[in-house]
Protein backbone atom coordinates (compact mmCIF):
# COMPACT_ATOMS: atom_id res chain seq x y z
CA UNK A 1 0.00 0.00 0.00
CA UNK A 2 1.59 2.69 -1.35
CA UNK A 3 0.14 6.88 0.36
CA UNK A 4 3.59 8.48 -0.28
CA UNK A 5 2.23 11.05 -2.72
CA UNK A 6 -0.60 11.27 -5.36
CA UNK A 7 1.98 11.05 -8.27
CA UNK A 8 2.90 7.17 -7.12
CA UNK A 9 -0.09 6.13 -9.82
CA UNK A 10 -0.10 6.16 -14.10
CA UNK A 11 -2.75 7.99 -15.18
CA UNK A 12 -6.35 7.66 -15.90
CA UNK A 13 -7.77 5.58 -18.38
CA UNK A 14 -9.49 8.67 -19.98
CA UNK A 15 -6.32 10.48 -20.16
CA UNK A 16 -4.86 7.80 -21.81
CA UNK A 17 -7.62 7.25 -24.76
CA UNK A 18 -7.48 10.98 -25.22
CA UNK A 19 -3.82 10.56 -25.95
CA UNK A 20 -4.10 7.65 -28.18
CA UNK A 21 -7.16 9.42 -30.41
CA UNK A 22 -4.38 12.56 -30.99
CA UNK A 23 -1.94 9.42 -31.52
CA UNK A 24 -3.04 8.90 -34.90
CA UNK A 25 -2.16 10.74 -38.27
CA UNK A 26 0.07 14.27 -38.55
CA UNK A 27 -1.01 17.51 -37.31
CA UNK A 28 1.32 20.77 -36.87
CA UNK A 29 3.44 20.73 -34.38
CA UNK A 30 4.67 22.71 -31.05
CA UNK A 31 0.83 23.36 -30.27
CA UNK A 32 0.02 24.74 -33.39
CA UNK A 33 -2.48 22.25 -33.55
CA UNK A 34 -6.51 21.68 -33.59
CA UNK A 35 -6.50 20.30 -30.33
CA UNK A 36 -3.76 22.44 -28.44
CA UNK A 37 -6.47 25.10 -29.89
CA UNK A 38 -9.52 23.51 -28.41
CA UNK A 39 -8.17 22.66 -25.37
CA UNK A 40 -6.94 26.56 -25.15
CA UNK A 41 -10.66 27.41 -26.33
CA UNK A 42 -11.74 25.07 -22.97
CA UNK A 43 -9.96 26.88 -20.73
CA UNK A 44 -11.52 30.02 -21.60
CA UNK A 45 -15.43 28.11 -20.95
CA UNK A 46 -13.68 26.81 -17.45
CA UNK A 47 -12.28 30.07 -16.31
CA UNK A 48 -14.94 32.04 -17.57
CA UNK A 49 -12.92 34.72 -19.82
CA UNK A 50 -10.00 34.60 -21.59
CA UNK A 51 -7.11 33.47 -20.78
CA UNK A 52 -3.60 32.70 -22.01
CA UNK A 53 -2.44 28.76 -21.64
CA UNK A 54 0.99 27.49 -21.90
CA UNK A 55 1.58 24.21 -21.42
CA UNK A 56 4.64 22.52 -19.69
CA UNK A 57 5.19 18.94 -18.58
CA UNK A 58 6.15 19.80 -14.86
CA UNK A 59 4.82 21.91 -11.72
CA UNK A 60 8.51 22.93 -11.07
CA UNK A 61 8.48 24.29 -14.76
CA UNK A 62 4.91 25.71 -14.27
CA UNK A 63 6.14 27.52 -11.00
CA UNK A 64 9.28 28.69 -12.47
CA UNK A 65 8.16 29.99 -15.97
CA UNK A 66 4.80 31.48 -14.41
CA UNK A 67 7.20 33.44 -11.48
CA UNK A 68 9.73 34.11 -13.77
CA UNK A 69 7.28 36.75 -15.86
CA UNK A 70 6.12 38.03 -12.58
CA UNK A 71 9.27 39.07 -11.10
CA UNK A 72 12.32 41.02 -12.49
CA UNK A 73 16.09 40.26 -11.86
CA UNK A 74 15.97 42.65 -8.63
CA UNK A 75 13.06 41.81 -7.44
CA UNK A 76 11.77 39.77 -4.47
CA UNK A 77 8.98 36.66 -4.55
CA UNK A 78 6.91 36.22 -1.13
CA UNK A 79 5.78 33.23 -0.44
CA UNK A 80 5.30 30.62 2.80
CA UNK A 81 9.02 28.93 4.21
CA UNK A 82 7.39 25.77 3.30
CA UNK A 83 6.10 26.15 0.00
CA UNK A 84 7.25 23.85 -2.88
CA UNK A 85 8.73 26.72 -4.95
CA UNK A 86 11.26 27.45 -2.11
CA UNK A 87 11.85 23.93 -0.52
CA UNK A 88 11.53 21.36 -3.46
CA UNK A 89 12.44 22.78 -6.96
CA UNK A 90 16.05 23.02 -6.38
CA UNK A 91 16.46 26.76 -7.44
CA UNK A 92 14.44 26.36 -10.53
CA UNK A 93 12.40 29.75 -9.32
CA UNK A 94 15.38 31.53 -8.41
CA UNK A 95 17.07 30.55 -11.64
CA UNK A 96 14.45 31.03 -14.02
CA UNK A 97 14.16 34.90 -12.29
CA UNK A 98 17.30 35.27 -12.99
CA UNK A 99 18.40 36.41 -9.32
CA UNK A 100 15.33 37.63 -7.68
CA UNK A 101 14.96 35.96 -4.22
CA UNK A 102 12.62 34.05 -2.74
CA UNK A 103 11.30 35.21 0.91
CA UNK A 104 9.64 32.63 2.80
CA UNK A 105 7.47 33.46 5.61
CA UNK A 106 6.19 31.97 8.77
CA UNK A 107 2.01 30.46 8.72
CA UNK A 108 0.06 27.63 10.42
CA UNK A 109 -0.70 24.89 7.73
CA UNK A 110 2.11 26.08 5.27
CA UNK A 111 -0.66 29.16 5.08
CA UNK A 112 -0.17 32.71 4.58
CA UNK A 113 -2.18 35.45 6.08
CA UNK A 114 -3.00 38.61 4.44
CA UNK A 115 -2.37 40.81 7.75
CA UNK A 116 0.58 38.94 8.55
CA UNK A 117 1.88 39.50 4.54
CA UNK A 118 1.33 43.32 4.79
CA UNK A 119 2.91 43.80 8.00
CA UNK A 120 5.70 42.45 6.35
CA UNK A 121 5.83 44.37 3.25
CA UNK A 122 4.90 47.38 5.37
CA UNK A 123 8.30 46.49 7.20
CA UNK A 124 11.02 46.05 4.14
CA UNK A 125 13.18 48.78 3.38
CA UNK A 126 12.28 51.05 0.42
CA UNK A 127 16.00 51.88 -0.41
CA UNK A 128 18.16 51.26 -3.88
CA UNK A 129 19.88 48.45 -1.58
CA UNK A 130 16.75 46.30 -0.76
CA UNK A 131 15.24 44.22 -3.28
CA UNK A 132 11.72 45.46 -3.68
CA UNK A 133 8.71 42.69 -3.69
CA UNK A 134 7.23 42.28 -6.95
CA UNK A 135 5.13 38.87 -6.35
CA UNK A 136 3.19 37.05 -4.48
CA UNK A 137 2.79 33.40 -4.34
CA UNK A 138 0.30 30.51 -2.51
CA UNK A 139 -0.26 27.00 -2.78
CA UNK A 140 -3.69 25.91 -3.41
CA UNK A 141 -4.01 23.39 -1.70
CA UNK A 142 -1.08 24.18 0.66
CA UNK A 143 2.37 21.99 1.21
CA UNK A 144 -0.04 20.68 4.93
CA UNK A 145 -3.18 19.87 3.06
CA UNK A 146 -4.61 22.84 3.83
CA UNK A 147 -7.24 25.10 1.42
CA UNK A 148 -6.97 29.05 1.46
CA UNK A 149 -10.98 29.51 2.09
CA UNK A 150 -12.20 31.88 -0.84
CA UNK A 151 -12.29 35.35 1.41
CA UNK A 152 -8.87 34.41 2.04
CA UNK A 153 -7.40 34.49 -1.22
CA UNK A 154 -9.37 37.86 -2.01
CA UNK A 155 -7.84 39.17 1.17
CA UNK A 156 -4.35 38.35 -0.28
CA UNK A 157 -5.29 39.49 -3.40
CA UNK A 158 -6.22 43.04 -2.26
CA UNK A 159 -2.78 43.39 -0.14
CA UNK A 160 -0.94 42.61 -3.92
CA UNK A 161 -3.40 45.17 -5.43
CA UNK A 162 -2.22 47.31 -2.66
CA UNK A 163 1.36 46.85 -2.75
CA UNK A 164 1.79 46.61 -6.49
CA UNK A 165 2.42 42.49 -6.60
CA UNK A 166 1.24 40.01 -8.99
CA UNK A 167 -0.57 37.29 -7.58
CA UNK A 168 0.31 33.82 -8.04
CA UNK A 169 -1.17 30.99 -7.39
CA UNK A 170 0.71 27.34 -7.21
CA UNK A 171 -1.82 24.80 -8.08
CA UNK A 172 -0.64 21.53 -8.17
CA UNK A 173 -3.54 20.18 -6.51
CA UNK A 174 -5.95 23.00 -7.73
CA UNK A 175 -8.81 20.73 -8.51
CA UNK A 176 -8.65 18.82 -4.81
CA UNK A 177 -9.00 22.41 -3.60
CA UNK A 178 -11.86 23.29 -5.94
CA UNK A 179 -14.04 20.40 -5.04
CA UNK A 180 -13.46 21.14 -0.90
CA UNK A 181 -14.64 24.71 -1.75
CA UNK A 182 -17.16 23.65 -3.93
CA UNK A 183 -16.85 26.76 -6.20
CA UNK A 184 -15.94 27.52 -9.43
CA UNK A 185 -12.42 27.91 -11.48
CA UNK A 186 -13.02 31.73 -11.97
CA UNK A 187 -14.17 31.82 -8.38
CA UNK A 188 -10.94 30.89 -6.53
CA UNK A 189 -9.09 32.32 -8.88
CA UNK A 190 -9.08 35.63 -11.11
CA UNK A 191 -12.35 36.84 -9.62
CA UNK A 192 -10.39 36.90 -5.58
CA UNK A 193 -7.27 38.74 -7.71
CA UNK A 194 -5.21 36.01 -8.94
CA UNK A 195 -3.21 36.94 -11.79
CA UNK A 196 -1.26 33.72 -12.77
CA UNK A 197 -1.94 29.93 -12.24
CA UNK A 198 -0.20 27.16 -12.22
CA UNK A 199 -2.88 24.50 -13.25
CA UNK A 200 -1.59 20.98 -12.11
CA UNK A 201 -3.50 17.90 -13.75
CA UNK A 202 -0.49 15.18 -13.12
CA UNK A 203 -1.07 14.33 -9.93
CA UNK A 204 -5.22 14.10 -10.33
CA UNK A 205 -5.20 11.49 -13.62
CA UNK A 206 -2.33 12.89 -15.62
CA UNK A 207 0.28 11.65 -17.46
CA UNK A 208 2.12 15.35 -17.75
CA UNK A 209 -0.10 17.90 -17.89
CA UNK A 210 0.57 21.36 -16.46
CA UNK A 211 -0.30 24.53 -17.92
CA UNK A 212 0.54 27.63 -16.77
CA UNK A 213 -2.46 30.20 -17.30
CA UNK A 214 -2.55 33.81 -17.13
CA UNK A 215 -5.28 36.04 -16.30
CA UNK A 216 -3.66 39.46 -16.77
CA UNK A 217 -2.39 39.64 -20.41
CA UNK A 218 1.32 41.98 -20.00
CA UNK A 219 2.10 38.76 -18.07
CA UNK A 220 1.70 36.14 -20.78
CA UNK A 221 3.85 38.88 -23.35
CA UNK A 222 6.90 36.83 -22.93
CA UNK A 223 5.87 33.54 -21.75
CA UNK A 224 6.38 31.58 -25.16
CA UNK A 225 10.00 32.83 -25.57
CA UNK A 226 10.56 31.89 -21.71
CA UNK A 227 9.11 28.52 -22.67
CA UNK A 228 11.10 27.83 -25.41
CA UNK A 229 14.56 29.23 -23.84
CA UNK A 230 13.64 26.55 -20.99
CA UNK A 231 12.94 23.39 -23.83
CA UNK A 232 8.94 23.82 -22.50
CA UNK A 233 8.06 24.50 -26.31
CA UNK A 234 7.02 20.50 -26.78
CA UNK A 235 7.27 19.44 -30.51
CA UNK A 236 4.44 16.85 -30.24
CA UNK A 237 2.43 19.41 -27.97
CA UNK A 238 -0.88 17.61 -29.37
CA UNK A 239 -0.34 14.81 -26.95
CA UNK A 240 0.47 16.95 -24.02
CA UNK A 241 -2.42 18.70 -24.95
CA UNK A 242 -4.80 15.73 -25.53
CA UNK A 243 -4.56 14.74 -22.02
CA UNK A 244 -6.58 17.82 -20.94
CA UNK A 245 -9.51 16.51 -23.23
CA UNK A 246 -9.52 13.38 -21.43
CA UNK A 247 -9.06 14.96 -18.14
CA UNK A 248 -11.93 17.60 -18.68
CA UNK A 249 -14.25 15.34 -20.27
CA UNK A 250 -17.95 14.23 -18.60
CA UNK A 251 -16.34 15.47 -15.13
CA UNK A 252 -13.47 13.31 -15.16
CA UNK A 253 -10.94 16.06 -13.25
CA UNK A 254 -13.92 16.96 -10.64
CA UNK A 255 -14.91 13.50 -10.35
CA UNK A 256 -11.11 12.37 -9.64
CA UNK A 257 -10.42 14.43 -6.91
CA UNK A 258 -13.34 14.03 -5.39
CA UNK A 259 -13.02 10.72 -5.00
CA UNK A 260 -9.46 11.19 -3.45
CA UNK A 261 -10.53 13.76 -1.15
CA UNK A 262 -13.16 11.43 0.29
CA UNK A 263 -10.57 8.60 0.59
CA UNK A 264 -8.52 11.01 2.85
CA UNK A 265 -11.44 12.15 4.41
CA UNK A 266 -12.15 8.38 5.52
CA UNK A 267 -8.75 7.82 6.26
CA UNK A 268 -8.46 10.81 8.66
CA UNK A 269 -11.54 10.32 10.61
CA UNK A 270 -10.78 6.65 10.57
CA UNK A 271 -6.62 7.17 12.19
CA UNK A 272 -7.95 10.10 14.21
CA UNK A 273 -10.27 8.23 16.38
CA UNK A 274 -8.02 6.55 17.49
CA UNK A 275 -6.49 6.55 20.85
CA UNK A 276 -2.85 8.30 20.99
CA UNK A 277 -3.30 9.85 17.65
CA UNK A 278 -4.57 13.00 16.42
CA UNK A 279 -4.26 15.52 13.42
CA UNK A 280 -1.23 17.89 13.18
CA UNK A 281 -3.42 20.26 10.69
CA UNK A 282 -7.30 19.42 9.50
CA UNK A 283 -7.61 17.24 6.45
CA UNK A 284 -8.91 19.37 3.89
CA UNK A 285 -8.61 17.95 0.49
CA UNK A 286 -6.67 14.69 -0.01
CA UNK A 287 -3.53 14.57 2.45
CA UNK A 288 -3.55 13.13 6.14
CA UNK A 289 -1.16 14.56 8.31
CA UNK A 290 -1.69 12.74 11.69
CA UNK A 291 0.68 12.81 14.59
CA UNK A 292 1.08 9.36 15.78
CA UNK A 293 2.79 7.32 18.27
CA UNK A 294 6.62 5.54 17.07
CA UNK A 295 5.40 1.86 17.89
CA UNK A 296 2.46 2.58 15.37
CA UNK A 297 4.58 4.15 13.14
CA UNK A 298 7.04 1.28 13.45
CA UNK A 299 4.11 -1.05 12.96
CA UNK A 300 3.06 0.95 9.43
CA UNK A 301 5.70 0.29 7.99
CA UNK A 302 6.80 -2.99 8.75
CA UNK A 303 3.36 -3.81 7.53
CA UNK A 304 5.06 -2.39 4.12
CA UNK A 305 2.57 0.71 4.02
CA UNK A 306 4.17 3.54 2.31
CA UNK A 307 4.20 7.15 3.47
CA UNK A 308 6.54 10.24 4.12
CA UNK A 309 7.31 11.68 7.38
CA UNK A 310 6.88 15.60 7.80
CA UNK A 311 8.09 19.06 9.09
CA UNK A 312 6.46 20.05 12.38
CA UNK A 313 7.76 23.89 11.55
CA UNK A 314 4.01 25.07 10.49
CA UNK A 315 2.04 23.38 13.16
CA UNK A 316 -0.24 25.25 15.46
CA UNK A 317 1.93 27.59 18.30
CA UNK A 318 0.14 24.75 20.94
CA UNK A 319 1.01 21.69 19.03
CA UNK A 320 4.21 19.98 19.50
CA UNK A 321 5.36 16.38 18.51
CA UNK A 322 6.14 14.10 21.57
CA UNK A 323 9.87 12.38 21.79
CA UNK A 324 7.97 9.30 21.31
CA UNK A 325 6.11 10.40 17.91
CA UNK A 326 5.93 10.93 14.50
CA UNK A 327 4.30 12.86 12.33
CA UNK A 328 3.34 11.57 8.98
CA UNK A 329 1.65 12.22 5.56
CA UNK A 330 -0.39 9.73 3.88
CA UNK A 331 -1.60 11.36 0.60
CA UNK A 332 -4.43 9.53 -1.37
CA UNK A 333 -5.29 10.11 -5.35
CA UNK A 334 -8.18 9.95 -7.79
CA UNK A 335 -6.60 5.82 -7.95
CA UNK A 336 -6.48 4.58 -4.18
CA UNK A 337 -8.74 1.93 -3.47
CA UNK A 338 -11.50 1.88 -0.28
CA UNK A 339 -10.92 -0.93 0.55
CA UNK A 340 -6.65 -0.12 0.88
CA UNK A 341 -7.82 2.33 3.17
CA UNK A 342 -10.07 0.47 5.62
CA UNK A 343 -6.44 -2.39 5.40
CA UNK A 344 -4.41 0.75 6.51
CA UNK A 345 -7.19 1.48 9.23
CA UNK A 346 -7.49 -2.30 10.37
CA UNK A 347 -3.84 -2.85 11.43
CA UNK A 348 -3.38 0.67 12.63
CA UNK A 349 -6.48 0.02 14.74
CA UNK A 350 -4.96 -3.47 15.94
CA UNK A 351 -1.88 -2.24 16.64
CA UNK A 352 -3.46 0.37 18.79
CA UNK A 353 -5.21 -2.41 20.84
CA UNK A 354 -2.06 -4.28 21.31
CA UNK A 355 -0.10 -1.86 22.67
CA UNK A 356 -2.68 -0.58 24.77
CA UNK A 357 -3.07 -4.74 26.09
CA UNK A 358 0.96 -4.76 26.76
C1 LIG B 1 2.76 22.13 -3.94
C2 LIG B 1 3.41 21.55 -5.17
N1 LIG B 1 3.74 22.36 -6.18
C3 LIG B 1 4.29 21.89 -7.31
C4 LIG B 1 4.55 20.55 -7.47
C5 LIG B 1 5.06 20.09 -8.82
O1 LIG B 1 6.17 19.37 -8.84
P1 LIG B 1 6.74 18.56 -10.10
O2 LIG B 1 7.77 19.45 -10.71
O3 LIG B 1 7.30 17.35 -9.49
O4 LIG B 1 5.63 18.29 -11.08
C6 LIG B 1 4.27 19.66 -6.43
C7 LIG B 1 4.59 18.22 -6.53
O5 LIG B 1 4.87 17.55 -5.59
C8 LIG B 1 3.67 20.17 -5.25
O6 LIG B 1 3.35 19.37 -4.22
Amino acid sequence: MNFASDNIVGASAPVLQAIMQANAGAMAAYSNDEISKRVKARFNEIFEREVSVFFVTTGTAANALALSSAVPPYGLCVCHQEAHIIDDECGAPEFFMHGAKLAGLPGMGAKLKSDEVAAYLQGLPKAVKQMPPKALSVSQVTECGMVYALDEIAALGAVCREHGLSFHMDGARFVNALVALGCTPAEMTWKRGVDILSFGATKNGGLMAEAIVVFRPDLAEALDYRSKRAGQIISKGRLIAAQFEGYFADDHWLENARHANRMAKLLSEGLSGLSGVRLGWPTQANEVFPIIPQALDRALKAAGILYNSWTEISLPESERVGADEALIRLVTSWATREEDVRRLLEIASSEVSRQAAE
